[in-house]
């Protein structure tokens, strides 16, 4: 009993927070899925850890954004290595789109930080609409809670 929890417990927490999380509803019943075994139980990868960090600021620039604040968070700087960081084992990053859409979420972070303050809500949303972009390609399990960070228009 207590052995089935421990190797339930990281294939349930990565459901929750990373790429494999709406992937489990849409398998087929034949699909084995993933084995848990110990990958799940190594320490998030380089990757992961920046997309926490930059899952967190694009919350926080909503936030901000909402409330109407003068100033924006500060700009992520950790960014930088987003081409260079390393993934979990085993996923697939594709050699020519996850370099194409780093530097175009990059770009996106970049023109939220130069847009005029009435721009700042288009910009946030084409940031989030980056996300979206690469998550489609690679690693779709966040793209639900992607896509309830947009800003509605009439906020
Ligand atoms: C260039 C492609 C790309 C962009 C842009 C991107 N992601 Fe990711 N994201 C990935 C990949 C690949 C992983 C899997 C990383 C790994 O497991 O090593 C990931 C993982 C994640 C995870 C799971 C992290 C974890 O704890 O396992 C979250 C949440 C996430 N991304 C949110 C976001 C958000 C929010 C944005 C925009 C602010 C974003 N991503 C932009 C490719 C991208």
């Amino acid at each position: 009993m207590r052995k089935r929890i421990l190797i339930l417990l990281p294939v349930v927490l990565l459901t929750m927070l990373g790429c494999l999380a709406g992937k489990a509803e849409r398998a087929p019943r034949t699909d084995p899925g993933p084995v848990p075994g110990v990958q799940e139980l190594k320490p998030a990868s380089e990757l992961a850890l920046l997309m926490r960090v930059m899952a967190v600021h694009a919350d926080s620039v909503k936030v901000a954004l909402n409330k109407g604040a003068k100033k924006l968070p500060p700009y992520p700087k950790a960014i930088a290595a987003l081409l260079t960081a390393t993934p979990t084992d085993g996923m697939h990053i594709d050699p020519i789109t996850f370099p194409t859409f780093s530097k175009d979420y990059q770009a996106k972070v970049d023109a939220l930080y130069n847009a005029a303050r009435n721009d700042r809500r288009t910009a946030y949303n084409a940031l989030v609409q980056s996300c979206a972009n690469c998550h489609g390609t690679h690693c779709p399990g966040p793209l639900m809670r992607i896509k309830k960070m947009y800003l509605k228009d009439e906020e």
